[in-house]
């Protein structure tokens, strides 16, 4: 998001083709024109040289964001490099823990397949002085290609509606905003539940406004396989980025112990496949939302559900298994604190009996005390590789990744 204070090509982020330049070359048939004008012997002709092949125009660099939950900076960067190998030049949003700005060539689309991050963005910067700059004739023009090109992006689940969001988006200048963006798009303004979401910012560690448009009508985070819920049910991203803490391989044999409605199990599979997928949770109705959830993810032939304790044998036979997920009950959404160590221990204990060799633990809990010591008392048997702290709507919930120690000969 630096340096782009150039001619005015430069400061808009969505950049139109370059045309490569191209000297204009005096060709052979000319030069040979002159030649014999100028009354010297004619060469033998030679065959005319086959046109040179056009070069294709540089594909389009794009400014997009990726704004994700604090703590998973990491694990995003490392799924961008995977899933988005033209995105480049990835850098933290100057002042901002949860974003990313890079450029990213060629399809835009390819952002939608980011499973650790809450919302992409493409990214206009302007070197106007306050959001009034923005109207009118100089940069609107930009910021309607930009929406436009959104609008097609998503022409599946065309979006109808727009809304703004801003410091101050009431003031008239923002409404005024408002209106030319929805004038020039067709697309109504609904300030409150607009599918296409306009954002409006001082460009951070800069002079200037930015505009961002999400990439999607709804944000990457909201899952659409999510068509039964939990009280407790885990953020999407964050289930994400621990499938990708549990080195996914599709020869693994998984399980979700306490699995609720799914997330960590459907999270997992949806990154790779399985040789086996195993879920389970003693209240049947969280066994029941997380079957519909499996449904709807189109993963009910390869997941195996049951209700079940923890501390039955049931959920054994279908292991061992090389990665076990767990979210275990935190707060007064589904669990009593005074209940939290016995079952974080016992979490350890029967996971470790679940494990085959080699084996990964990957356990996000709010219990941050609790967790430690019951790790410190299972050293015999779990050994931290990695803990990473998730900032989500109020809580701090850490990721512990637990390798499975080899028994003692
Ligand atoms: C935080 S919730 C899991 C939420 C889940 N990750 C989701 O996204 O819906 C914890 C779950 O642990 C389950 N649980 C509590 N004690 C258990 C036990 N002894 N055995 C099996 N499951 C248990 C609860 O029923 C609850 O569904």
């Amino acid at each position: 998001m630096t340096g782009r204070r150039g001619n005015r090509q430069d400061r808009t982020a969505v950049r139109r083709p370059e045309q490569p330049g191209r000297a204009a070359q005096p060709g052979r048939a000319a030069q040979a024109g002159r030649a014999a004008q100028a009354g010297r012997a004619a060469q033998p002709r030679r065959a005319a040289p086959a046109p040179r092949p056009q070069r294709r125009p540089e594909p389009r660099a794009h400014q997009v964001e990726l704004l994700f939950l604090p703590g998973l900076e990491a694990l995003v960067r490392d799924e961008a490099a995977q899933r988005l190998p033209n995105l480049r030049r990835l850098e933290p949003v100057p002042g901002r823990d949860d974003s990313l700005a890079g450029q990213l060539t060629g399809t835009l689309i390819d952002t939608a397949s980011l499973r650790t991050v809450v919302a992409a963005f493409l990214v206009l910067s302007f070197p106007v002085p306050n959001p009034r700059g923005l109207l009118g004739g100089e940069h609107m023009p930009d910021i309607l290609a930009a929406v436009r090109s959104v609008v097609a992006l998503n022409r599946r689940d065309r979006p109808r509606s727009l809304r703004i969001e801003a410091a101050g988006r009431d003031s008239p200048v923002l409404r005024k905003f408002a209106e030319q963006v929805a004038a020039g798009t067709s697309l109504r303004h609904d300030p409150d539940d607009g599918d296409c979401v306009v954002r409006v910012r001082p460009t951070p560690g800069s002079q200037g406004w930015d505009v961002l448009v999400r990439l999607s009508n709804r944000p990457l985070s909201a899952r659409r396989w999510r068509v039964a819920g939990h009280p407790a049910a885990a953020n999407a991203t964050v289930a994400a980025a621990i499938a990708r803490l549990s080195r996914p391989d599709p020869a693994q044999r998984v399980v979700n112990l306490m699995c609720g409605s799914g997330t960590l199990l459907i999270e997992r599979l949806l990154v790779a496949g399985a040789r086996a997928a195993v879920g389970f949770d003693v209240d049947p109705g969280a066994v029941e939302a997380a079957a519909e959830n499996v449904a709807a993810a189109g993963l009910r032939d390869r997941v195996r559900l049951l209700t079940a304790d923890i501390d039955a044998d049931d959920w054994l036979t279908g292991g061992p298994y090389d990665v076990l997920l767990a979210d275990p009950p935190w707060g007064d959404k589904a669990g009593r604190h005074d209940e939290s160590e016995a079952l974080h221990q016992l979490l350890l204990d029967r996971a470790y009996a679940g494990a085959a060799p080699g084996a990964r633990l990957v356990v996000l809990t709010h219990e941050i005390r609790i967790m430690q010591r019951c790790i410190g008392r299972s050293r015999d048997t779990w050994r931290l590789d990695a803990e990473i702290r998730v900032f989500h709507k109020g809580h701090n919930p850490r990721m512990y990744v637990l390798d499975r120690v080899a028994a003692a000969h």
